[in-house]
C-alpha cells in the first residue's frame, strides 16, 4: 500500500447552495463584507459578556469567516486553541477540529455550532480498525492525520497536518515502520517525498478532494496558461501531478499546499493568477486578502457540505445557549494530546 502511485479516482461531488437571497443582495452592495450589522452586534456583544471566541476555518461559508476572531488551517486553529484566554472557544470548523481544541484546552468549554458538521475522511477510520491494523505491525509507529477522531489519536503516536506531514514522518528514524492514516492521497504524497518505502498507508480519501482528478488539473493548465497552480495534497490528482513535476511532464508553476500555505503563498508569490485546487470556501479569504489578484477554483464542485452547516444563526444560537457542548473524556484526551503535543513541537 506504501507505493500508491497514480490514484486517479473519479468520484460524484456534492453540490451545495448555501447563499441565502439576502446574502446575495447583501454581496452586492458590499462584495467583501457580509455580515448583517444586527449580527454583528448581537455577536460581539454574547462574545464580550461570555469572554469567548470565535475560530474559524478557511472552508467557512464568507459570512462566518468575516465574524471570526481567527481564521486558518487545522495547525494553525490548533495553535489558536492552545494560546487563547478566552473561557469559551465555538469553532466554526467540522467536529475533529472541535475535538483537537477540547484535547488542547481541557478546561476550556469548545462550542460547536452544528453537531451535523462532521468530515468523511475522518469517518473513513475507527479505534477497531486501527487497533487491528495495529497488531498487524506491531513495531510500527502511528501517524494520524488531524482529520481523525479523538479515539483514534488516542491510539496514535504522532498527529500531523497537511502543513506538516512531511516533517512529521521526516522526525522518525528511517527503519521504523509507520502507519500512516487515513487520507490514501497524503500518505502517497508523504511517501513519495520522503523516500520511505516503509511507510503504509490506510485506504481512506474526502470526497471533496477525491473528486478534483488530473482531469481536472489537465484541463486547467490548458485553459489559464500564465497562472500558478496550488494543490492541496488530499486531492486525487496529487500523486499524478507529483509525478509529473518530477519527470518534467509538468512545467507550469505548480505547489502542493496546506489551505494555510495556500493563503501565505498566494500573498507572497509575483503572479497574479492562481488555479486553485481545494474546497472552494477558501477563495474569499484569499480575493478579501489579495484584492488585485484574481484566484479561480480548478473544480467549482469542490464544496465540503459539512462545513457549510455552520451559519450565522447557529454561531448565535451558540453562544446564546452554549450550543453543542464538545467536551473529549479524559482519558482519551490525555493519550490524544500527547500525539498533539509531539507535532507541535516538530512544526
Ligand atoms: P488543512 O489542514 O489544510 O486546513 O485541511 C483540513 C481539511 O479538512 C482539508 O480538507
Ligand atoms: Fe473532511 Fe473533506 Fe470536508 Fe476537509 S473537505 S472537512 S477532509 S470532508
Amino acid at each position: 500500500m506504501a507505493s500508491i502511485a497514480f490514484i486517479i479516482c473519479q468520484y460524484g461531488n456534492v453540490i451545495l447552495n448555501y447563499t441565502t437571497l439576502n446574502l446575495q443582495s447583501c454581496k452586492q452592495a458590499h462584495p467583501m463584507t457580509l455580515v448583517q450589522p444586527m449580527y454583528l452586534d448581537q455577536i460581539n456583544s454574547l462574545k464580550k459578556e461570555l469572554h469567548a471566541i470565535i475560530l474559524a476555518h478557511n472552508y467557512q461559508i464568507p459570512e462566518v469567516q468575516d465574524i471570526a476572531d481567527f481564521i486558518g488551517d487545522s495547525l494553525a486553529l490548533s495553535r489558536e486553541a492552545a494560546k487563547t484566554d478566552a473561557d469559551i472557544i465555538v469553532f466554526c470548523g467540522v467536529h475533529f477540529m472541535a475535538e483537537t481544541a477540547s484535547i488542547l484546552c481541557p478546561e476550556k468549554t469548545v462550542l460547536i455550532p452544528d453537531l451535523d458538521a462532521g468530515c468523511s475522511l475522518a469517518s473513513t477510520i475507527n479505534s477497531y480498525e486501527l487497533q487491528k491494523w495495529k497488531k498487524e505491525h506491531p513495531h510500527a509507529v502511528v501517524v494520524s492525520y488531524v482529520n481523525t477522531s479523538a479515539e483514534v489519536k488516542a491510539l496514535s503516536d504522532y498527529c500531523c497536518t497537511s502543513s506538516n506531514a512531511v516533517k512529521v514522518v521526516n522526525s522518525i528514524p528511517k527503519d521504523t515502520e509507520i502507519l500512516f492514516l487515513p487520507d490514501m492521497f497524503l500518505g502517497s504524497y508523504v511517501g513519495q517525498v520522503t523516500g520511505r518505502k516503509n511507510l503504509y498507508v490506510w485506504p481512506g480519501e474526502c470526497h471533496v478532494h477525491a473528486g478534483i482528478t488530473t482531469d481536472d488539473i489537465n484541463n486547467m493548465f490548458r485553459k489559464y496558461n500564465h497562472a500558478e497552480f496550488m494543490v492541496h495534497p488530499e486531492c486525487g490528482c496529487t500523486s499524478s501531478m507529483l509525478y509529473g513535476m518530477a519527470c518534467g511532464d509538468i512545467t507550469k508553476k505548480a505547489h502542493i499546499l496546506s489551505t494555510e500555505g495556500m493563503m501565505q503563498h498566494a500573498k507572497n508569490s509575483d503572479s497574479s493568477q492562481f488555479v486553485v485546487a481545494t474546497e472552494t470556501g477558501i477563495l474569499y479569504r484569499m480575493k478579501k486578502e489579495n484584492p488585485d489578484k484574481m484566484f479561480i477554483p480548478v473544480n467549482e464542485n469542490a464544496v465540503c457540505k459539512y462545513m457549510k452547516k455552520i451559519t450565522l444563526e447557529k454561531v448565535v444560537d451558540s453562544l446564546v445557549h452554549k450550543q453543542y457542548e464538545v467536551k473529549v473524556p479524559k482519558h482519551l484526551a490525555d493519550s490524544a494530546r500527547t500525539a498533539i503535543e509531539r507535532m507541535l513541537k516538530i512544526s
